[in-house]
Parts: C-alpha cells; structure tokens; sequence
C-alpha cells in the first residue's frame, strides 16, 4: 500500500511515521508538510536515505499542490493540522485555513482519485469539558469550546459527509493527550520539563484543578495504523489509556521524577473557555480492532523526561521565549 501522511514533522505524524515505515503493509510512505513552527525536519532525519519514505514540503491549504501528490495514492492519514489551543485563542484563522479548508481539500483529492482510505486524525476535545463521572463515547454529541476544537469538529463532520455523500472511505479517529519525544516545547509536559531544567518558574492555568486523560503517543501511533489497517469506513473511534490526572498533579509527577521543588509551579490567570475535564470512553476500538496500550503511564512518562534531558540540541532551538511563553494566547 502506497500511503500519504500529512502532517509527518510535526510531533504524532513523525511517530507515526518512524512506527509505520518498517511494516510491509506499506510498499511507500509519501509525507507532506508545511513545515510549521510545530515541525522539525531533525524528527525523521534517520529516514532521509529511506527508499520506501519520501518526504515533499507543501501546503494542504492548496488545493493544486494536494491534488497533484494524491495520484497513486492507495490511503491517506491526515495529521495536518494547527494544534496548539492558545494560538487558537490568539488567532483563529490560520486553524481554519489548514484544519478546515485543508482536510477539505485531501478529501476531494482522495475522492477525486478513487483513494480507499482516508483516516482524519481527531481529538477528544471535539467533545468539549465531561463532568465528573462522565466519559464520552463516539455517539456523544460534539461540543467544542475553542477555536482549535471547532475546526476538528468541522474536518470531521467533512469527512463522514463524504463517506454518507459519496462513498469514499472515512475513518475518524478521536485521541486524549499525547506525550512523548518530539513534543513542541509549548505542549504541558516539555514545557515543565525544560522550564524546571532552567530553574524557571512552570505556569499552571489557574489552579491546575482541570484533568486529562494521557496516552504515551507510540500507543496512539500504533492505535491508527490498527485503525488504518482494520477499521470499518464510516466510524469513529476513540483512542485512549484511561491515565486522568490534573495538570497539577501531572506537573508534580514531572517534577518528582526530575528531583525538582514542587515550589516551581506557579498559579497564572486561566485559559478562555479552558474546558475543566476531558473523559473519553475508548471500549470500542479494544473490543472491534483489539488494541490496548502497551506502555504504562509512569514508565513512559520517565522515558519522555530522559528523552528531553538526552536531547537538548533538538529541543534548544525550538524552545524560543514565545514557545515557554506562561499565556500563548496573549502573545
Ligand atoms: N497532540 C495531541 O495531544 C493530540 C491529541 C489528539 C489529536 N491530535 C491531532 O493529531 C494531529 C497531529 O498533532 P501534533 O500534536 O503532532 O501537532 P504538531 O503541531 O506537532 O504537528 C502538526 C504538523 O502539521 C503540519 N501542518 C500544519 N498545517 C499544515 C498545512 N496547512 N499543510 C501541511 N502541513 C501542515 C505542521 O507543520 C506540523 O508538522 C493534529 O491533527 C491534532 O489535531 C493531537
């Protein structure tokens, strides 16, 4: 199978990516990418000699460019996207432009050439905020509270449309919080880490009481290419690892393992619309596809901190003062 990832420098997409490319159910991986602030070409440098994976810099927004690297295209996974919610907040429009107006645009060109899969990778924020107790399922309404959740909510509405409209082969997939190396250091947990390592104070959006659930992102990696390999068009499923916790005690767990003074965190104003919980129920995808994560939350999160302790040239040029910023969306 000839398989096309959008999205693969940024931080799931080159994971995926450097899971995929030893599987023989792909004869090619072609990766697009605009190479956006989130993306470094150094996550698949390993991969530049590679002959089954090819790597093309190009915008989904254009709709010409998309169209032109879809011929003899077998399936596509859609990773491209504006992901960071405080630059939503900031400045909607750019997430339109390439989660709205881009998947549009893949899912033309899939249409357009017979291409028999198409997957659209989502998030559990398309829910909006659980209350205690509550854990969404894929037929739980879609209640995005920002921008960046609105735009999800939007690509994937698109792309079961085109399989109810047309025929062609949709998948979504909607995952909880990844953590693991090739994290932007704007995201919660290279933030902490490398805010702690510099002795800087680790802002936490008001009182750090809102929870999430983690998934350590080579489990999410492995859960869509069961998808993509397994899954039934026209469905949706939730991708999770049951590890909730609140961001403070996800920054404490952090600063533990680093040997570091709880004293660090520092309470700063909350996020607009910050949802309070996120709960997804993810039985669907154990039951039909038989995945499970295989990597337990504590093991996994050690291995992200040594990770960024192992790798500070990659993560030193990317960790600019807007990257570490305490408020993105005031920026
Ligand atoms: N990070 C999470 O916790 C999480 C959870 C669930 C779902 N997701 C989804 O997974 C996908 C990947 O997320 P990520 O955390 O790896 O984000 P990321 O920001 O690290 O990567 C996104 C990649 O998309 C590229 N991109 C952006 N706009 C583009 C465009 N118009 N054309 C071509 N390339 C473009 C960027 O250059 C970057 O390499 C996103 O669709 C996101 O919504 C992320």
């Amino acid at each position: 199978m000839k398989l096309l990832v959008t999205g693969g420098l940024g931080f799931i997409g080159s994971n995926f990516i450097r899971q995929a490319i030893d599987d023989d159910s792909f004869s090619k991986i072609v990766n697009i990418d605009a190479l956006r602030y989130g993306s470094d070409p150094r996550n698949l440098k390993d991969l530049r000699e590679n002959r089954r994976y090819e790597f093309v810099k190009g915008d989904i927004a254009d709709s010409g460019f998309v169209k032109k690297q879809l011929r003899g295209i077998d399936a596509v996974v859609n990773f491209a996207a504006e992901s960071h919610v405080d630059r939503s907040i900031a400045s909607p429009a750019p997430f339109v432009r390439s989660n709205i107006i881009g998947a549009y645009n893949v899912l033309e060109a899939v249409r357009r050439n017979g291409v028999s899969m198409f997957v659209q990778v989502s998030t559990d924020e398309v829910y909006g905020s659980a209350k205690a107790g509550e854990s969404f399922d894929e037929e739980s309404r879609l209640n995005p509270s920002n921008p960046y959740a609105a735009t999800k909510a939007s690509a994937e509405a698109l792309a079961m449309s085109y399989y109810k409209t047309y025929g062609t082969k949709t998948i979504v997939t909607r995952c909880s919080n990844n953590f693991g190396p090739y994290q932007f250091p704007e995201k919660l947990i290279p933030k902490a880490i490398i805010r702690a390592l510099k002795g800087m104070k680790i802002p936490i959006y008001g009182k750090g009481e809102q929870s999430r659930s983690w998934i350590y992102v080579l489990d999410h990696v492995e859960a869509l290419k069961r998808v993509l390999l397994k899954g039934r068009p026209g469905e949706v499923y939730n991708i999770a690892a049951w590890n909730e916790l609140t961001n403070l005690d996800l920054v404490d767990k952090v600063l533990s393992i680093m040997g570091k003074d709880r004293g660090l965190v520092e309470n700063v104003e909350d996020r607009p619309g910050h949802d309070k919980r996120y709960s997804i129920d993810a039985s669907k995808i154990r039951q039909e596809l038989g995945w499970k994560p295989r990597h337990g939350f504590d093991v996994a999160l050690r291995e992200t901190v040594d990770w960024y302790l192992g790798n500070r040239s990659w993560w030193g040029r990317l960790a600019t003062k807007s990257a570490l910023h305490e408020a993105p969306w005031k920026l």
